[in-house]
């Protein structure tokens, strides 16, 4: 197994779902799990293909109401394709399994080419052993097309190979247990037929929000067959029959194009798919233009580590993330689903993880990361509603968004340890729009693109910043402004034991990055163009008077602190301590709390107990410097020790319930303990692949976590920032890598090569990088020419054993220059 290959050597059935999705193929248009062609939906398999940005919504009577919910549409499935030896049963991975008779099976993932192969055997009950080979990609190349090759080789027999190559429009979104009460039949079949030659075709429409789905496949075979073609409402097939002879191979192609009524560049859907299928090339060519687009993405992710099973994963995350978002992704006007095109769970929704997923790409992808932004701003409408409504100002970005950007959180989520539906108030995570803004401000600093800030960045941040500005309340007693009523990352802490109203006051998390945001909002406005500033004042109505109230909140904002540290929110010191010997002891792996206090009749909200990083996401965010500075213009104390002791406060009282936890903690005890932060760094890495959310990967993949992981290594191990218009390296290794070589591109040069080892940096220019590049690294600063390069020895190369104090900050991000004008 190379770094580029997954492999799987045995079927297992209990594990297929896992498998599949980590090995879905897509391109960023749509993506299909990898599940076994032959296979309908049931308890090993869960085929499933979704088009990003196809939603729908449907009404389901639960728990004594009716709720309503957007899902991310399972498409029609293009994929079955089953084969059958004369009169005998189709064959079925399952049974042949159960019968003894899989002689062999491997499945193996090639990331670098995106490349799924099946090599099976198999005998029938008669005996006959059949040799199959399956390769399948959804074509980077051309993001309409997925194809699907199949070798038969019959080993010991002559006789009537029966292929059947269907798309099936009969698929509902079922993949996610919990999820199975609600509704989904989010598809209305269409008409479907075939040319009468080598292509069947079929559509269908989404129940409400109307999107057109055409799906059009192509197979052919290498051998004589006869063709029947069949028909059912929602189902369509071509049956191939073949005289097969006893070692001869038999190949059968088919090539499937996917469009939705919403495409560009088409008339009508569902001919847009039947004229590219006809126009399509054979297997073999569209795998090789398949494979040349995948060179050409690796090679702007170019990120190795010389361990190969790290660098195996990286390799996966990377590889999901392009099949998530790419460049077919920035015609689309999508965010990023926290699950991938992947699965189910989340509904395809879109939280607040583009926080983890934006700095990786936008220093290898900035129009990828520019697109999904606009996802944002092109819902600054809907979310200016939802501030008016709330009678605020300003813009409020809902926690759970989908297709118009309107809030999409459940309100009841069924705890499958106690099958009760519970009250979920998630929505009142208000950060959510905190974390669009900072994106918007981060994205411009590392791109310098000052286009972006004045047509859209400006404009998000500051409607975020006048939202926060009038949420916050006057406290006229401390003289403060209060945010009350809202809920942190931290979802285990929804409400004050014993008062009815959910929501808690003065997250630290939210008002300290609050805070930070309006200072962000006033540098914008005196960074735009004069034009381009009194415009915008003009059409918000933004007048001196917000603008001193937004300068107001930014130095006067709340935030409580308790033994030294920073307290969640107000109060949480006063909640009891959890017995985490005795419930560890009890349960083993705890890690879904809420539900087991809940099975318990208790609640979480009783305790010190998180359910990831919450307070502590202010270090992941911030510079030491950038805390310091916000906190000093709030007029509190910062003293040198303050984040070692609220680290260490709430590590022990968080129990790592979601993905991106223990990727935040291990880019914090980077600061301190190289191999507690390894530790949680290998956590992370192998959370989809062992899909340690206990079940949670078969429903789609932890995107944040995985693009978070790459971030990681990048800014966190490479020590890659950018400050004050310069590029900064701090490079500290884990002790268990010994080289790590990326290639960046910042501020729109392209080509930035660095190495580096425990003991020394390189760093070499490519020519053709348009200008000079100022460099620092430690105390020294140099300026590279394009095609120069500049070696300097590292003494603080590896990251700090325990006890040892860092040398500098570990948590540098990406940049933090322009804020210096607000200190
Ligand atoms: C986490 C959220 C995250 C969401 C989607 C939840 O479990 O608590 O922070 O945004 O998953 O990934």
């Amino acid at each position: 197994m190379t770094a580029w290959i997954l492999a799987f050597e045995s079927y297992d059935p209990a594990a297929e779902r896992l498998h599949e999705t980590l090995c879905t193929l897509g391109n960023g248009y749509f993506a299909t799990r990898g599940a076994a062609p032959e296979s309908a939906a049931g308890a090993a398999h869960y085929p499933g293909t979704y088009i990003a940005g196809c939603h729908d919504r449907l009404a389901t009577a639960v728990a004594g109401r009716v709720v309503e919910n957007e899902d991310l549409v399972n498409c029609p499935n293009w994929l079955p394709l089953s084969v059958r030896v004369e009169d005998g049963p189709w064959f079925d991975l399952d049974t042949v399994l159960a019968d003894g008779r899989l002689l062999s099976f491997r499945q193996e993932l090639d990331m670098r080419r995106g490349v799924l192969t099946r090599l099976l055997r198999f005998a029938d009950e008669a005996g006959r052993v059949t040799r199959m080979a399956q390769r399948r990609i959804v074509s980077m190349d051309d993001p309409h097309l997925a194809a699907l090759e199949t070798t038969l080789v019959p080993e010991n027999w002559s006789g009537r190979l029966r292929v059947r190559s269907a798309i099936d429009g009969r698929v509902t979104n079922c993949g996610v247990e919990r999820y199975r009460a609600l509704n989904g039949a989010h598809l209305r079949p269409g008409p479907n037929g075939d040319n009468g030659a080598d292509t069947a075709w079929l559509t269908a429409h989404t129940a409400t929000s109307g999107i057109g789905v055409a799906v059009a496949a192509r197979t052919r075979a290498d051998a004589p067959a006869e063709r029947t073609s069949l028909s059912e409402p929602g189902w369509t097939a071509h049956d191939l029959l073949i005289d097969a002879e006893e070692g001869t191979q038999v190949t059968v192609e088919k090539v499937a194009a996917v469009f939705t009524s919403r495409d560009r560049a088409i008339e009508e859907f569902s001919a847009a798919a039947r004229t590219r299928v006809a126009r399509a090339d054979g297997f073999e060519e569209l795998l090789e233009r398949h494979v040349a687009a995948w060179g050409r993405l690796w090679r702007r992710c170019q990120l190795s580590v010389d361990d190969e099973d790290v660098q195996r994963v990286l390799n996966l995350d990377m590889f999901h993330l392009l099949q998530t978002v790419s460049e077919h992704t920035v015609d689309l006007d999508v965010g990023v689903p926290a699950r991938g095109l992947h699965g189910e769970a989340y509904r395809g929704h879109v939280f607040w993880d583009e926080l983890f997923v934006l700095p990786f790409l936008s220093t290898r992808f900035p129009e990828i990361a520019r697109a999904l932004l606009l996802y944002r701003w092109r819902r600054l409408p809907e979310a200016r509603w939802a501030a008016r409504a709330a009678g605020h100002r300003g813009a409020m970005y809902p926690w759970q968004s989908g297709a118009d950007g309107s809030e999409e959180t459940q309100r009841l989520h069924l705890n499958p340890r106690s099958g009760r539906w519970l009250p979920d108030h998630s929505h009142l995570q208000r950060h959510v729009g905190l974390a669009v803004a900072h994106n918007a401000w981060r994205f411009y600093e590392v791109t310098g693109d000052a286009e972006f800030l004045a047509e859209y960045g400006a404009e998000m941040i500051l409607e975020v910043a006048r939202f926060f500005a009038d949420l916050a309340v006057y406290n006229r007693a401390l003289d403060r402004y209060d945010i009350r009523g809202v809920m942190g990352p931290d979802e285990y802490h929804d409400a004050y034991p014993g008062r009815d109203a959910p929501g808690l006051d003065n997250n630290a998390y939210t008002n300290v990055l609050a805070a930070w945001v309006l200072c962000r909002a006033l540098d914008v406005l005196r960074l735009l163009p004069e034009d381009r500033d009194a415009e915008l004042r003009e059409r918000l109505a933004l007048g001196p008077g917000e603008i001193r109230r937004i300068d107001e909140v930014s130095r006067k904002m709340r935030v409580v602190f308790h033994e030294g540290v920073l307290t969640q929110f107000e109060g949480y010191d006063r909640l009891a301590e959890l017995d985490w010997p005795l419930y560890r002891r009890r349960y083993g792996d705890i890690r879904r709390l809420d539900r087991i206090l809940d099975a318990e009749g208790d609640t979480p909200n009783r305790y010190k107990a998180s359910k990831q990083a919450d307070v502590l996401m202010l270090f992941y965010l911030f510079s030491p410097d950038e805390l310091s500075a916000v906190l000093t213009r709030l007029g509190y104390p910062y003293d040198k020790g303050l984040i070692g002791r609220t680290i260490d406060y709430y590590l022990p009282r968080t129990c790592h319930g979601s993905s991106l936890s223990s990727l935040v903690h291990a880019w914090l005890r980077a600061r301190t303990d190289g191999q507690d932060a390894w530790r949680l760094f290998t956590e992370t890495l192998r959370g989809d692949i062992d899909d340690s959310q206990q079940g949670t990967t078969p429903e789609g993949i932890h995107l944040g976590a995985m693009a978070g992981a790459v971030d990681l290594v990048q800014r966190c191990h490479a020590g890659v920032a950018t400050q004050g218009g310069r590029l900064h390296l701090a490079p500290r290794l884990p002790a268990a890598i010994g080289e790590l070589r990326l290639s960046l591109r910042y501020h729109g040069h392209w080509g930035i090569d660095i190495t580096c080892t425990q003991d020394r940096l390189h760093v070499a220019l490519h020519p053709s990088v348009a200008s000079p590049i100022e460099i620092t690294s430690g105390d020294e600063t140099v300026t590279i020419e394009p095609g120069g390069s500049w070696e300097r020895p590292l003494e603080h190369g590896r990251l700090p054993q325990p006890g040892e104090t860092p040398a500098t900050p570990s948590s540098t991000p990406l940049s933090s220059g322009p804020t210096a004008a607000h200190r």
